[in-house]
């Protein structure tokens, strides 16, 4: 017999079926409670709600499990490549050589951007944050495709759109930088993989040859596939939230961008960065600022610890914790004070009894911004750098739930607002 749960209201029974995933993950299916009873569940911030059903990421925060399409991220952070990794969680599968070798020449050939989007840059006031420009210029992008605002898109419609997405983020990321610096913008380059095109479009200046460096390269693959996708977190949320209103791919996208850019999500990097360096100017005591985590009348907070749904341990933090050794050491910053500061706050974290009980251990977001300042990337670029990799992530939950034609996402409310009372004129209030 079918799982089942017995909600028993005012004394009558109601049966909620039992929802399991390939992962023994369990749910009570909640989708006719209010028809039959009347009531309907409160769950801020989603902690214990599954919005949907999705095929694309799993993740364990008890074990520390996370895994794109089935492949754990710690076997495709060390043998696969950002393409591949976008192709799997897009298409569902590891891709043969030749899929893989088309799938990445279409994104290469479409990396140009319209000359007209160069003229929307000029309008910019030049104290524009990066991830205003890039989420404003995706959604620009409708008005350069405008056929991607049907709803009735055919798969293959749907492909170019999704090649034109992952083709000209990097453009358009690479170019905030630049124009925020004054520095003219690089044209794409079609002879450069993903990875390398972008850090060209990024350093280079019209005047100089730019030598790439494949540790970079290979260390901008290895973040960018760490932050590939991680199931319904408030980005990919939204992108899926607006999406089922039959918003374009485009627009999605720019309002998960959004969703990112806030401090607690995609902007956490940058606070850690900024957080390791005001310890730094203070002289580097860092169990000073340890204390000052500790101290319940001191406002600050350590950034880059705990996480959400992790409990014990971010598996793409220790991935990345290696990769800032590996890179640093390679570029011979091994002996980088941000870098000391960084280990001895994980240290004093990992050891002091009042982190271990409230489960504070350092996140992805810890060390990403160390390899970032290391391989260049000012600091206002590290959320625009987590957008580029998070983008397969949303593309794919976008096209799942399209294809799995999800409803539109209406949540309810318990109101607690004024019953009803009569308008009163303004002369007659006090
Ligand atoms: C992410 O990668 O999106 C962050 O770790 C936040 C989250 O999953 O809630």
């Amino acid at each position: 017999m079918a799982e089942s749960a017995e909600l028993i209201l005012d004394g009558k029974s109601y049966s909620l079926p039992v929802i399991e995933g390939t992962e023994q993950e369990k749910a009570f299916d909640i989708g006719k409670l209010r028809d039959q009873t009347g009531y309907v569940t409160l769950d801020s911030g989603y902690k214990n709600t599954g919005a949907t059903k999705s095929a694309i990421t799993f993740l364990d925060g008890e074990e520390g499990i996370l895994r794109y399409r089935g492949y754990p991220i710690e076997q495709l952070a060390e043998k696969s490549s950002f393409i591949e990794v976008a192709y799997l969680l897009i298409y569902g599968k590891l891709p043969t050589k030749a899929e893989l070798d088309n799938f990445s020449e279409q994104i290469t050939k479409h990396t140009l951007v319209h000359e007209d989007v160069r003229k929307i840059f000029d309008g910019f006031p030049s104290a524009t944050h990066p991830m205003a420009i890039l989420s404003s210029l995706i959604c620009a992008l409708t008005g350069f495709y405008p056929e991607s605002l049907s709803p009735n898109l055919s798969a293959e419609e749907i492909d170019l759109n999704v090649i034109r997405l992952m083709a000209k983020i990097s453009t358009i990321a690479a170019w905030t930088y630049k124009n925020n610096m004054g520095h003219p913008l690089n044209y794409p380059r079609n002879d450069l993989d993903y990875c390398s095109n972008f850090l060209y479009m990024m350093f280079s200046f019209p005047t100089e040859k730019y030598e790439l460096d494949s540790r970079i390269v290979s260390a901008l693959n290895k973040l960018l596939i760490l932050h590939a996708d991680h199931e319904q977190n408030c980005s990919t949320s939204t992108v899926r939230l607006v999406g089922s209103a039959n918003a374009s791919l485009y627009g999605s996208v720019s309002a998960g961008i959004n969703a990112l850019w806030g401090p607690l999500h995609g902007g956490a990097n940058q606070e850690v960065i900024e957080m390791l360096e005001a310890i730094q100017k203070d002289g580097g005591n860092t169990q000073k600022w340890v204390d000052k985590a500790k101290d319940p009348n001191d406002s600050f907070r350590l950034m880059g610890f705990g996480h959400r749904v992790y409990k014990n341990f971010d598996p793409r933090a220790t991935i990345i914790k290696k990769a800032a050794d590996d890179v640093l050491t390679a570029l011979g910053l091994e002996d980088s004070p941000l870098l000391k500061i960084a280990k001895e706050l994980e240290q004093a974290a990992l050891t002091d009894e009042y982190f271990i009980k409230r489960k504070l251990y350092p996140n992805v977001d810890f060390y990403s911004g160390i390899i970032y300042k290391a391989i260049g990337i000012p600091t206002e670029m590290f959320t625009v750098m987590f957008a580029l990799g998070r983008l397969p992530g949303w593309i794919a939950q976008w096209k799942e739930m399209r294809e799995n034609k999800e409803p539109i996402g209406r949540p309810r409310q318990i109101y607690t607002g004024e019953t009803e009372r009569d308008y009163v004129s303004i002369d007659a209030r006090s």
